[in-house]
């Protein structure tokens, strides 16, 4: 897809169907960083070959990693053990990736050979501090410029375990530090202001390390070795969520979503919605490796406004700007705060999504933390027009619902970066009931 392609998605009323979502990004990160530095060979299913995940999987296969790719959705990740991998020798390009650089910087702290960190222009301009300062408590070298990329790593003689008190609610910080800690002499804990996404976690226990978790503290005792395992990928929560939002603002008989991820740490989501009068169900639950999955069933509903409570907020962090759809879609106003996390995502997600949704003409207010949204609960609560999603996934995708509740065609710019996250959003979204176009 060229980087200044654009979506026409032309209103339309009704969602009906079964679909899935591709495999969740969180998770395919992990596999492959954790996959790299355990001893044999890691298989996983329904993996992500989205631009973000690709970006790891380069990343790793320039420090000496052997992946392949052995079929759709599938890799095979031949681990060189926790002291095998080498210098790249250039700088790594985590593109668009948050999560994959703040993690690389956990997993490069502790080795014995020098790294630098790079991303595209959104990613140059997002915080790096968060991962490196506690990092360099436990003895790294590490450099950012100005708190931003490039991070420049030094060679490391060891690290030493620290017990860490997180300023802010970051599964990538909390990431970052558990893998430095794969390399430290002595335990590491993390105390984190409010629980978040624990797939680190969950991964490390299945590759064979010793944790201990309490509420939101969790204590890594430095492993000798990772043992290599096999595992399957669930569905992505967070690309489930704008068929969630599209499947209870839209007519007709509603959505069915197979094989979604429900990670407890991830669903904030569904509680917002039933707050909200959502009509989901949750069915149908299994598990794939050390997460529980299930299909997700979602009919029409008469959305109200709330305040949403501050503690669902990690747990719903990336599922914002799809709420914000649902929240304009509601009667009456609904209140986000405590958010102002959203503001360092892959664009300023508060002020990014007030400049859409005012463009359609939702009446909101942007916050400090959030935002206040004045609901329109009518059949055509968007005007249609222009949308700037300023080259973020996420808002690309949420501006699409609306068109389940727009009186005109929505025109949705610069949403090449969709592939990061969901590289055939247009498709799915099509078998859902929306006319989404990709145009050059
Ligand atoms: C992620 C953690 C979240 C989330 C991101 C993925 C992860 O970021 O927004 O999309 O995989 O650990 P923060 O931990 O910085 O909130």
């Amino acid at each position: 897809m060229q980087r200044s392609s654009h979506y026409v998605v032309q209103p339309v009323t009704v969602t009906a169907g079964v679909i899935r979502v591709p495999g969740d990004k969180s998770i395919s990160h992990r596999t492959l960083m954790l996959g790299g530095i355990a001893e044999g060979v890691t298989e996983a299913r329904g993996f992500l070959e989205s631009e973000d995940c690709l970006a790891t999987m380069k990343a790793m296969r320039a420090l000496g990693v052997r992946i392949e790719q052995t079929g759709p959705q599938e890799v095979r990740v031949h681990g060189v053990g926790l002291r095998g991998l080498k210098a790249a020798g250039h700088a790594l390009d985590m593109g668009n990736s948050g999560t994959a650089m703040r993690l690389m910087t956990g997993l490069l702290a502790g080795q014995s050979f020098s790294s630098e960190l790079i991303g595209d222009a959104s990613l140059m301009k997002r915080p790096m501090e968060r991962a490196a300062a506690p990092l360099r408590l436990m003895g790294a070298t590490i450099e950012t410029t100005d708190g931003r990329p490039p991070v420049r790593i030094s060679g490391s003689r060891g690290l030493s375990g620290i017990r860490y008190e997180s300023p802010v609610a970051s599964a990538q910080v909390k990431s970052a530090v558990l893998l430095g800690g794969l390399y430290a002499s002595g335990p590491t804990t993390v105390i984190e202001p409010a629980v978040t996404r624990d797939h680190t976690e969950r991964m490390l226990l299945s590759f064979g390390c010793r944790l201990d978790t309490a509420h939101s503290e969790v204590r890594l005792t430095p492993p000798v070795r990772l043992e290599a395992c096999a595992f399957d990928v669930p569905g992505d929560f967070s690309s489930a969520a704008f068929f969630m939002v599209g499947g209870s603002i839209g007519g007709g008989r509603g959505l069915t979503i197979k094989g979604v991820g429900v990670n407890p740490t991830r669903t904030g989501l569904l509680d917002i919605l039933a707050l909200m009068g959502a009509d989901l169900k949750v069915v149908n639950h299994r598990s794939a490796g050390a997460e529980p999955v299930a299909d997700i069933e979602v009919r029409p509903a008469r959305l109200r406004g709330i305040h949403v409570p501050e503690h669902l907020v990690p747990l719903a962090i990336d599922e914002f700007p799809a709420l914000f759809v649902a929240a304009a879609c509601a009667d009456g106003e609904t209140v986000v705060t405590g958010a102002e996390e959203l503001r360092v995502k892959e664009s300023d997600r508060i002020a990014v999504m007030a400049e859409g949704l005012e463009a359609l003409g939702v009446e909101c207010e942007v916050l400090p933390d959030g935002i206040r949204i004045q609901g329109r609960p009518s059949d055509a609560a968007f005007s249609g027009g222009e949308i700037d999603s300023h080259g973020d996934h996420r808002i690309a995708m949420s501006f699409s619902v609306a068109s389940l509740r727009s009186q005109a065609a929505i025109r949705i710019l610069d949403v090449a970066n969709v592939a990061t996250s969901f590289p055939d959003f247009p498709g799915v979204a099509r078998a859902a009931g929306l006319d989404v176009r990709v145009g050059q």
